[in-house]
């Protein structure tokens, strides 16, 4: 049994706390930016092919204080407290081992220099239990990351690798696409369900699109892709290949969702047909150029959108004419979900949120601005 622990964005750690819950997750728990549970490589398979919210699927290896201690340099408790770890019981004698990781708050400041002491101190513990003098780091790359935090230091081994954004079906993106992590995070706020008929007309490169198709069929968004820890011997292959037929079971092809997605720009509506085409739900999809003055709701319709913030694409008082435009097309009984940084932006669309949640896209402090009937 481990200690699994994944981070999310900010804001969407209830999200990806009934993601684990419907994993069948033990000792859930909630903290910012993070959600963990315990269990064996079974979890930690299902966990990367399933969970739609979350960055990464880590194994907790231990947290120790590396406060300054009288008579000690800086570093020797974060070489003592690594020394204690049992990385023996997850890297072997020939793997590679490589160490990332941050530092906020702390007297261990330098990220390079603590990565080198872990480094260090990993690999004397690894000599150490493999009774060897040599270690050959020639097998697959176990990656440990460290973060320090007020002089606490926690250390985990990454499973995922590539991070889970990265689904796979997006070759090319647009100017400001939005994290596919954050679109199924915003997805699931929005209760979208098999039989959601999805708009966004904003729809860039179509990520609430896919992820609302892929979400209303039930398509685990890891399913297509492979994880770090599949390559090592530690993991059984068996437990990948059951993770990913319990995955594909699951799979809903009748439902009834259908995406609806326009933009102003022609090059975003192709973009969004070629990913919707290799995500394999372009069957479902309704795409077209069009101004979102001249957008005209469907009665039943789920919009959710990023509209352009004034901060990577157009001004501010660009974006808010768009606003303004928004709430005139949108009518004053239609669901839609709109994320966006302009703490002004009820005021523009000319109407009060009935709910407000504050999300993070990235470094920009966002609300998640909710209206329905
Ligand atoms: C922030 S991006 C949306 C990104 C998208 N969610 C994604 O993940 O790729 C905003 C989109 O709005 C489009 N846009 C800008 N002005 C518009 C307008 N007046 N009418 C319709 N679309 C517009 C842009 O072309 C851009 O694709």
């Amino acid at each position: 049994m481990f200690r699994i622990v994944c981070p999310c964005h900010f804001g969407l750690e209830s999200v990806l706390k009934f993601e684990l819950v419907r994993l069948s997750a033990a000792d859930i728990s909630a903290a910012d930016g993070r959600v963990s549970c315990s269990g064996g490589w079974e979890t930690v398979a299902a966990a990367n092919i399933e969970l739609t919210a979350a960055e990464r699927v880590l194994i907790e290896l231990g947290q120790f204080s590396v406060a300054a201690q009288r008579g000690k340099t800086a570093f020797d408790p974060l070489f003592e407290g690594v020394m204690q770890l049992p990385l023996e019981e997850l890297i072997g004698k020939d793997d590679a081992v490589i160490v990332k990781g941050s530092s906020l708050n702390s007297a261990l400041h330098s990220v390079p220099a603590c990565q080198s002491i872990i480094k260090k101190a990993a690999v004397r513990r690894l000599m150490r239990a493999y009774h060897t003098t040599e270690l050959p780091e020639t097998a697959a790359p176990h990656v440990i990351q460290f973060q320090i935090r007020n002089d606490i230091c926690t250390v985990y081994l990454d499973t995922t690798g590539i991070p889970l954004y990265k689904r796979g079906w997006r070759q090319h993106a647009n100017a400001a696409p939005i994290r596919e992590t954050l679109a199924a995070g915003i997805l699931d706020l929005s209760h979208v369900r098999a039989d959601t008929q999805l708009c966004d007309p904003f729809c860039g490169s179509g990520t609430f699109l896919i992820e609302g198709a892929r979400r209303a069929m039930r398509i685990a968004p890891g399913l297509h892709r492979g994880f770090a820890c599949e390559k090592w011997e530690q993991v059984s292959a068996q437990v990948f290949r059951d993770a990913r037929a319990a995955a594909t079971e699951k799979i809903n092809r009748s439902a009834e969702f259908h995406a609806y997605g326009f933009d102003s720009d022609p090059e975003a509506v192709a973009l969004t047909l070629e990913n919707a085409r290799r995500a394999g739900v372009a069957d479902r999809f309704t795409v077209k150029q069009q101004e979102i003055r001249d957008f005209r709701y469907i009665e039943g319709q789920n919009i959710v959108c990023n509209p352009p913030y004034g901060e990577r694409m157009l001004d501010v008082e660009q974006a808010r004419a768009l606003y303004r435009i928004m709430g005139r097309v949108f009518p004053a009984d239609s669901t839609c979900t709109v994320i966006s940084p302009d703490a002004e932006f009820e005021a523009r669309f000319g109407r009060k949120a009935r709910k407000r949640r504050k999300l993070y896209n990235g470094m920009i402090q966002c609300q998640l601005y909710q209206y329905w009937k």
